[in-house]
């Protein structure tokens, strides 16, 4: 039977990446037919919405996508693409594994751990208010349906993946109310798992306890603002934007994407680093049961990058995105 897959290509180098990762997972034999949806700032000027009802349509029917970046603008225009498909298919759980690469050469090689951000809700909730002037609301919503689930989520895939720990990362000596809830929520969830110890740690202690030991830890739980900020701190110490992946996961829908943005840098000049869509590509053929050809995907990116001769600018390498997935291609059938 094949997968049907909505795929969104997005902005920047969205297309690049995700025109690599299709071609590599077609290599793979996987049987997937791929539906093409617009969203982001692109969709915007063909469609006149950075999320059209068409792209809706197509991840409610198909129940999993696949998502290049899209633009945002700063302090202005359009709500967030991705906002709103959080909000509209309930993607309570952003999934973001963050491992040492062999071969990739940073200041730490054993860096094994995976963060659980809230997704739908704390400051990103978009309820901003100029309530006089000069004076701006912005609204930190914290429920315990939201807290429950994403803890939840962390202990749950914590006991399926053989983990042992679990942390929680919250700002509850300042924000005693918003964040003491979600800490005393996490904490109650932490009772149905006595084999796995809970750790609570003060967000800007965990900030300079990563880039100094980011060895000690294993699952991150922690609400949607901290969770974006430790993703890119966390992605720095593995080699950067380029190598992370990320699953947004609800009760229905998947929809599985990068860590990094749309990047205007390197938009258009074919030099961007497919690795974390393919990444993501790999979680998402887990999602679908397709065990082995994910598994022999992340060996095949795996191998290309550990033996270090084709690599993307941001390694430090020369090859194009389409060089690099041939590369992996060819891997793949060694
Ligand atoms: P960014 O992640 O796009 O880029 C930061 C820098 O990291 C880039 O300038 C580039 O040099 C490097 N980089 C990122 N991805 C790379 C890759 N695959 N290969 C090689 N180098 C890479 O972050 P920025 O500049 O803050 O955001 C740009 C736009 O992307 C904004 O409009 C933002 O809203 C949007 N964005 C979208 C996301 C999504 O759709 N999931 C996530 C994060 C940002």
């Amino acid at each position: 039977m094949p997968h049907h897959i909505t795929l969104i290509a997005g902005d920047g180098i969205g297309p690049e990446v995700a025109t690599a990762t299709q071609k590599v997972i077609d290599a793979l034999g996987v049987h997937v037919i791929w539906d093409e949806q617009d969203a982001g700032l692109g969709s915007l000027k063909k469609h006149g919405s950075a999320l059209p009802e068409c792209t809706l349509n197509s991840i409610r029917k198909n129940t999993v996508a696949l998502k290049g970046p899209t633009t945002t603008p700063v302090g202005e225009g359009h709500i967030s693409a991705n906002v709103q498909l959080r909000r509209t298919f309930d993607l309570y759980a952003s999934v973001r594994p963050v491992r040492s690469v062999l071969g990739v050469k940073t200041r730490f090689e054993d860096v094994d751990l995976v963060i659980f951000r809230e997704n739908t809700e704390g400051l990103y909730a978009g309820l901003e208010n100029e309530i006089s002037n000069g004076v701006i609301l912005s609204i930190k919503v914290v429920t315990e349906k939201a807290t429950r689930r994403i803890a939840k989520a962390a202990f749950e895939y914590a006991a399926k993946k053989g983990r042992k720990k679990v942390t929680v990362s919250h700002k509850a000596n300042i924000m005693k109310l918003g964040d003491g809830f979600f800490l005393k929520v996490v904490r109650e969830v932490a009772q149905n798992y006595p084999a796995i110890k809970l750790e609570e740690v003060i967000i800007d202690a965990l900030c300079m306890n990563l880039v100094s030991n980011p060895s000690k830890y294993d699952v991150l739980v922690m609400e949607n603002l901290y969770g974006d900020i430790v993703s890119d701190l966390c992605a720095g110490l593995v080699g950067g934007l380029g190598l992370v992946p990320g699953a947004n996961i609800g009760e229905e829908v998947a929809i599985f994407e990068a860590v990094h943005g749309s990047a205007a840098d390197l938009a258009g000049k074919g030099v961007a680093n497919p690795t974390a869509l393919l990444k993501s590509a790999c979680m998402m053929l887990e999602h679908l049961g397709e065990l082995s050809a994910g598994e022999r995907l992340e060996t095949a990116i795996n191998q290309v990058l550990a033996t270090g001769k084709i690599r993307t600018c941001d390694l430090g390498g020369t090859a194009s995105t389409n060089e690099y997935a041939d590369a992996i291609i060819a891997a793949l059938s060694r």
